[in-house]
């Protein structure tokens, strides 16, 4: 019987011949292999003749980014309460009950837990916008059904995760018009990178 390692010594001594047979003499490892180098595009084709133009509904689909300053709110509306019942269905198996403690972590501030040294991360203390709040909901959550939830879904948690974190009265309306008007406690936090490149230490 001959032996694991023997057979497994033969081939590997029998790959670099067939493959030296099959490739020595082709256009493409003497082009390629030996000047080929990554900047250099003189030899890439300008079409691999695979793939379509994205068409624009397409596009439109993921073309969702909301700004800072709310440019790219879509229509809608939501309050706290609404978002209560959606949070309760959708989110709390991995943020938690009232959106404390879940194991994805929480997204309401509370106290903090005596046996840890500082605040967990959520969105009352370390948020700088609200507007993007609801950006990130809208295109990850929930996190097993990205984009699944409409418009006014999003509207309704946004606003409820803003009231339970104490930011928001829970009657407020959330609008495209109201949204960008909130001021989240964590912003003065956050320092606008306007490096322009170069060695620069903040
Ligand atoms: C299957 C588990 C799961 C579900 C369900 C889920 N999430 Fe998440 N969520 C996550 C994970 C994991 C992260 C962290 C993702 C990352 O850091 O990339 C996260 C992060 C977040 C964050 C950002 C938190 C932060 O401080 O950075 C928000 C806001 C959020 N989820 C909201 C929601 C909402 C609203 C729902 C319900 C519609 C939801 N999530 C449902 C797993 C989940």
């Amino acid at each position: 019987m001959p032996s694991l390692m023997g057979i497994l010594s033969k081939s590997l001594l029998i790959f670099p011949i067939v493959w030296g047979l099959l490739f020595s003499n082709s256009g493409y490892l003497s082009t390629h292999s030996s000047h080929f180098s990554p900047s250099d595009t003189s030899q890439v084709p300008s079409s691999f003749g695979f793939g379509r133009l994205a068409t624009q509904a397409e596009i439109d689909r993921i073309d969702i980014d909301v700004r800072p300053d709310g440019k790219g709110l879509p229509q809608g509306k939501g309050v706290a309460a609404k978002g209560k019942l959606i949070f309760a269905t959708k989110c709390v198996a991995c943020h938690g009950a009232g959106g404390i403690g879940g194991p994805n972590g929480s997204l309401v501030h509370s106290q903090v837990e005596p046996t840890k040294k500082r605040a967990e991360k959520t969105i009352g203390n370390y948020w700088p916008y609200a507007t993007t709040v609801f950006d990130y909901i809208r295109r990850a959550m929930p996190f097993n059904a990205p984009g699944s939830l409409t418009n006014d879904e999003v509207y309704h948690l946004t606003a409820y995760l803003l009231s339970a974190n104490q930011i928001i009265d829970s009657s407020f309306v959330v609008t495209p018009a109201t949204l960008p008007t909130i001021k989240m406690p964590a912003q003065p936090l956050f320092v606008p990178d306007d490096r322009k490149g170069g060695p620069v230490i903040k």
